[in-house]
């Protein structure tokens, strides 16, 4: 889906900042997901991917710009409005997020409980669909600590689909998993976009992850998108070889190729030289 399909967007942010502090965190972000689309959001540890995850869900309020959901500011909208929006989209967070005392089956039982008025007979089929569809059918009367951290993403999972959102939201999905099961969490992620048809907006620095998953990607750096593309258009850039002109893909290339040198590590060592220097200044 893009641009050109004259579609709306099912997220739009449009010159979103934010500081905490004197951090400006994140800095005039543009960003559109369309219907039915996997966008990755990659960037380095601390470039403001959870902090845009939490304005995309309305947990944070932006000191400028707008945030809308199907086509909806959530920005300006009262927590009564916000709630009804949320029950239209899912968070897989990276721990899954369950209720300890709950097992499996209670803990996606409990949403349809809060936010619908269907009868327990009727609740009980909704859960055995949606732990089947991440593969936990078996499993529902374990308790979380019963479960490992693949299964514990699966019940969030299963937790985040209960009430049939239209947008999925995930913050790396992958993070404290083994390399297979990270993959499987991620076909599983993909699978469901396109069974359940939602729009997914997913968090991540792991490459990996990021390039088997996007139909498109961005990347944040100190608080504003580098590059956003096609998974293809990534791609192309990570396998260029030799100098690139512009600083910004060079940027990109390291990130992408995960090279210990280049621009960001030249970055890291300059304003690590910097900090010294102030330190030392101050000691004399
Ligand atoms: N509530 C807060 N108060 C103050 N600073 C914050 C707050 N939340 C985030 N930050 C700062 O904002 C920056 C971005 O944090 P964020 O959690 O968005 O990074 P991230 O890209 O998700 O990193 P990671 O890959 O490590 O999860 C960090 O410097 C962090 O310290
Ligand atoms: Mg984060």
């Amino acid at each position: 889906m893009s641009e050109a399909s004259g579609k709306q967007p099912v997220i739009e942010v449009t010159d979103m900042a934010k500081s905490f502090g004197s951090q400006r965190v994140l800095d005039g972000i543009n960003l559109k997901v369309y219907a039915g689309e996997i966008m990755v959001v990659m960037g380095g540890s601390g470039c403001g991917k959870s902090t845009l995850l939490r304005h995309l869900i309305g947990s944070i309020a932006p000191d400028e710009g707008t945030v809308k959901l199907f086509g909806n500011d959530i920005t300006k909208m009262s927590e009564k409005e916000l709630d009804d929006v949320r029950k239209k989209f899912g968070i897989l967070f990276q721990s899954g997020a369950l209720f300890n005392s709950l097992s499996v089956g209670e803990n996606v039982a409990l949403l349809l409980r809060e936010h619908t008025n269907l009868d327990e007979a009727t609740i009980d089929i909704i859960v055995k669909i949606k732990l089947e569809l991440v593969g936990l059918r078996k499993h529902t009367e374990k308790m979380p600590a019963q479960l490992s951290g693949g299964m514990k993403k699966r019940a969030g999972l299963a937790r985040a689909i209960a009430l049939d959102p239209q947008i999925l939201f995930y913050d790396e999905p992958g993070a404290g998993l083994d390399p297979v099961t990270s993959a499987q969490i991620n076909q599983l992620i993909i699978d469901l976009t396109k069974k359940l048809n939602v729009t997914s907006l997913v968090v991540t620095h792991e490459m990996d992850s990021a390039f088997m998953l996007a139909d498109r990607m961005c990347m944040l750096d100190k608080g504003k998108i580098l590059k956003m593309g096609t998974r293809h258009d990534f791609e192309v850039l990570r396998d260029r070889t030799g100098e690139l002109k512009s600083e910004q893909e060079r940027l990109v290339r390291q990130f992408l190729r995960g090279d210990a040198e280049g621009p960001i590590t030249e970055r890291q060592l300059a304003s690590d030289y910097e900090e010294d220097l102030l330190m030392a200044h101050k000691r004399c």
